[in-house]
């Protein structure tokens, strides 16, 4: 704009090459760092989210590069005159600077609140040292919470198995209650069988004997043997007689079952016949091993080994052996159901007891079906307490987890099972001969 009225600013400076020199390069070094300065600035920015107030750095930004291009335009006029150009961009220059001198200080109160380095680092150990405290009441909140459900879930346990035992126990004083009820008239049923075949043989002796001596009786006896088939009546009478004695003999045999298996009496530590115990329970499970077919019937296997008495518990002995040997039965008969729905069986239902000493002062008894097993998912658990994988108001899943209790915390015995899916699950149940060895 006019620029040929105006005279180059190197004219002020006589053209003396050191001071036009000096001029040059000063404003030439002061304009390269006035453009390095924002593209600083910007990149500060952009990299540092968190910087409050950014929008006051690109301002900065802003007018250094004005004061930058000012610098320039120092350098252009020193030859070519453009003093309008110069004034218009120093009044932008101006405009900014003063906006942005305006801004800062608007915002210099809101700066001066934002706390200083130390100030922050107090602030972050206080926070620091709260946070770790809280880190530490919610451990100690954690544990407290485990132990809370531990707790509750051991209370429930104890509960239900309270529950069980008692269940059991009541079962057991029922079983030997009705027990010692009948054994009484059963005693006597069969006690005088015996004598009642005598006399009945000594009788029809004795019909026969008229018979022989007297063999025209009166008509109306005659009309009498012919009405009560005397011939018939006497051989029958006595197979009926033998037949109520072998009938009152196994009467006798399942009472002497369920006293034994109940052996309330024997609360105490006993010396016993565990064999007598398995047979026992055998006998009262002998319904459900009959089955309702050929196909649901239970085959039993006994192969007891040369085993001395056993210091135990007997009635809680006999409910261990009553849990698993009704465990193999609902096995067998879940197992019959589904096979039935697929029409595939063929092999018969085995229940093998053995029982034999394993060293000095142990017992084993090992109890094996070749049911369906019991798949690797569940076996882990079937101890647990109220794990079952019966139908609802079938099974209370707490057999084994009671059976568990009495063999090892009662008889300081183990209980362990072994099963392959689809091929048989076997118990082995160890217990020592005697405590105090
Ligand atoms: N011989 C077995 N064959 C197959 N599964 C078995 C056998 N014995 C135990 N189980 C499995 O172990 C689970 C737990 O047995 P447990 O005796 O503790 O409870 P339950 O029989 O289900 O119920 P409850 O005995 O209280 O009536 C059973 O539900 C069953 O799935
Ligand atoms: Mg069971």
């Amino acid at each position: 704009m006019l620029s040929t009225i105006f005279i180059p600013h190197g004219h002020c400076y006589l053209w003396k090459n050191g001071l036009v020199l000096l001029h040059l390069s000063s404003d030439l070094l002061i304009a390269i760092a006035y453009f390095i300065i924002p593209i600083m600035l910007v990149y500060l920015v952009d990299k540092r989210e968190d910087i409050p107030f950014d929008w006051i750095f690109l301002c900065f930004g802003a007018f250094i590069i004005f004061c930058g291009i000012t610098h320039l335009m120092e350098v252009w006029t020193l030859w070519y005159p453009n003093y309008w150009i110069s004034g218009c961009l120093k009044a932008c220059t101006a405009a900014i600077s003063l906006s942005t001198a305006l801004l800062l200080f608007y915002l210099l109160p809101k700066l001066l609140a934002i706390p200083n380095v130390p100030k922050l680092e107090a602030l972050n150990t206080v926070l620091a040292k709260e946070i770790s405290e809280r880190k530490k009441i919610e451990a100690k909140l954690q544990i407290q919470t485990q132990e809370l459900e531990e707790a509750l879930e051991k209370l429930q346990s104890t509960q239900a198995q309270m529950i069980q035992n008692e269940k059991m126990s009541s079962l057991g004083q029922m079983v030997a209650g009705v027990a010692h009820e009948i054994n009484n008239p059963v005693s006597f049923i069969y006690g005088n069988i015996t004598y009642a075949n005598e006399y009945a043989r000594d009788l029809i002796e004795l019909v026969e004997m008229y018979g022989r001596h007297y063999f025209q009786p009166p008509e109306e006896i005659k009309n009498k043997i012919t009405a009560i088939e005397l011939d018939f009546l006497k051989q029958d009478f006595i197979n009926l007689l033998d037949s109520m004695k072998i009938g009152a003999s196994r009467i006798c045999d399942i009472v002497l079952s369920l006293r034994n298996f109940s052996r309330l009496d024997e609360a105490e530590f006993k010396q016993v016949d565990i064999h007598e115990g398995l047979d026992s329970t055998l006998i009262i499970l002998e319904n459900r091993l009959k089955g309702r077919s050929e196909k649901s019937k239970i085959q039993i296997i006994k192969e007891y080994g040369q085993i001395p008495f056993v210091e135990c518990y007997p009635g809680y002995l006999n409910q261990v052996f009553l849990n698993i040997l009704v465990n193999a039965i609902d096995a067998f008969d879940s197992d019959n159901s589904q096979n039935n729905s697929n029409g595939v069986k063929n092999k018969p239902n085995l229940i093998k007891i053995s029982t034999k000493r394993v060293s000095n002062n142990l017992v084993l008894i090992h109890i094996t079906d070749n049911g369906p097993g019991i798949s690797s998912e569940i076996r882990p658990k079937i101890f647990d307490p109220f794990f079952t994988t019966k139908k609802v108001g079938k099974g209370t899943g707490l057999g084994l987890s009671l059976s568990y209790q009495i063999i090892v915390d009662k008889h300081d015995g183990k209980l362990f099972c072994e099963s392959t899916d689809k091929q048989g699950t076997e118990f082995f149940i160890e217990i020592p001969i005697c405590r105090t060895l």
